[in-house]
């Protein structure tokens, strides 16, 4: 196991630049067996091997059932005490009946209805933005707060209880995830939260038919989806709202983020984009593609021996997809390394697995794709002018196994293009 090679995801230098070390890796080899955080895995870092992997039904995303002695030591996938036991933790037939029924209330119709209100909450964190001050931290004041106020929408949370419920889930998602009894707080408090939410939606809805495909929050088309009999009872429904928290807060945020850094770091991007509008969604396409705000999927398990690309990968083995190294493949993506704002415009179909591939796609990809837009719309007209009041070197990043984000995004606005 020594000689294997190893990635240590808290390096300073991984996590400036995950690239270089990864772009070794997938050049040597299809599938590295690495050692990643002291775990040996299966490293998928080629496009095409990403796809396989996430699509084939002899591996599992169950740990607790198929990983083996040593890769169900995988111990920093994190369960949060049971509250992960969901969509991404499970197999079909489960995932395919829980992904149904969540489906049902998380429609086109219900996602594209939130616009206004999304353009809403985008336009006061504009107009609150201390325009007086040299530098505006933009990750604190509208990329970080506008994804949350979203969530809080999709689950009904009042307005007088948004405070708390943004303290505690910034607490939850690992703003502070090093100390672990505030965590532990934050799962209590966001599940009495939560818990209270539900019933009292519940209450309110009795037996009130409910359009579910578009009538109400999320929330109220989680707890009346049916699917004949059979509904999300309520571990499932907090479970789902828990989920949701986690996969659709920090990612939305670390998109926003990211984003502006990639326009802002060469203002010939952003000037091309305020003179352009119309390239927004391809441009968002690349900053998914370039800046993947979710480096990592979740480890997945083989459950029998089986071949990947002419590698045996032995039962029992963990896989870990890297999406930061497959978004920049050279095979899938010409110049890969470069980031080219008309590139999904000038190409057919996704070209990016950002968002995943498979049954467990991102549920939440047109809502992400969503808020971005409409941020960048918000802002971009506001303060088309922006730039960075530090060097771009200066620029901190997280350390995160799993999300790609800066730790601040110090700016001067600018109305002047
Ligand atoms: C799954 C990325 C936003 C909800 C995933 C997966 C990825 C991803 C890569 C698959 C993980 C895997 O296969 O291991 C992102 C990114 C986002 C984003 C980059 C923002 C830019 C959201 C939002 C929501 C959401 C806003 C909901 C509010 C989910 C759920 C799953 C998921 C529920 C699990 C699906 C399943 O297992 O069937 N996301 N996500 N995501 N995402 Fe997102």
């Amino acid at each position: 196991m020594t000689d294997l090679p190893t990635l240590n995801t808290a390096d300073a230098d991984y996590t400036r630049d995950p690239y270089t070390p990864l772009a070794a890796l997938r050049e040597q080899e299809s599938l590295s067996r690495t050692v990643v955080d002291g775990l040996p895995l299966w490293l998928v870092t080629r496009y095409d091997d990403a796809v396989r992997v996430l699509s084939d039904p002899r591996i599992s995303n169950d740990g607790s059932r198929h990983g083996g002695p040593g890769a169900r030591g995988v111990a920093w996938t994190g369960t949060r005490g049971g509250l992960h036991a969901h969509l991404l933790r499970v197999d079909a037939p489960d995932h395919t009946r829980l992904r149904r029924l969540v489906s049902k209330a998380f429609t086109p119709r219900r996602v594209a209805a939130l616009e206004p209100r999304i353009r809403t909450i985008a336009t006061e964190l504009i107009a609150a933005l201390p325009t007086e001050s040299e530098h505006v931290d933009l990750l604190a004041a509208y990329a970080s707060p506008l994804p949350i106020a979203v969530i809080a929408e999709l689950f009904g949370v009042q307005a007088a209880d948004l405070g708390e419920f943004r303290y505690w889930t910034d607490a939850y998602v690992g703003v502070s995830a090093s100390d672990g009894g505030l965590q532990a707080e934050a799962v209590r408090r966001l599940g009495i939260l939560l818990v209270d939410l539900i019933h009292r939606r519940r209450e309110e809805l009795g037996d009130r038919g409910l359009d579910v495909e578009h009538e109400g929050t999320l929330l109220d088309g989680m707890i009346k989806a049916r699917d004949h009999d059979d509904r999300l009872d309520e571990p499932e429904l907090l479970a789902m709202a828990f989920l949701l928290l986690a996969a659709g807060y920090e990612t939305t945020v670390n998109l926003i983020a990211n984003g502006l850094l990639v326009l802002m770091s060469e203002p010939a991007r952003l000037a091309q984009l305020v003179a352009e509008p119309g390239l927004l969604p391809a441009a968002i396409e690349e900053f998914l593609r370039f800046e993947s705000p979710v480096k990592t999927a979740a480890p997945r398990y083989a459950t029998e021996d089986l071949y990947l690309s002419d590698t045996l990968i032995s039962a029992g083995d963990a896989v870990l997809v890297h999406h930061s190294a497959v978004n920049r493949d050279p095979a899938r993506a010409a110049d890969a390394d470069v980031y080219d704002l008309r590139r999904s415009a000038t190409r057919a179909g996704g070209s990016h697995l950002a968002f995943g591939h498979g049954p467990h796609y991102c549920l939440g990809a047109s809502l992400a794709r969503l808020e971005a837009r409409v941020a960048f719309e918000e802002l971009l007209v506001a303060y088309p002018g922006t730039e960075l009041a530090v060097p771009v070197d200066a620029i901190e990043w997280r350390h995160s196994r799993q999300i790609r984000g800066v730790r601040a995004l110090p700016v001067r606005l600018g109305h002047v293009p």
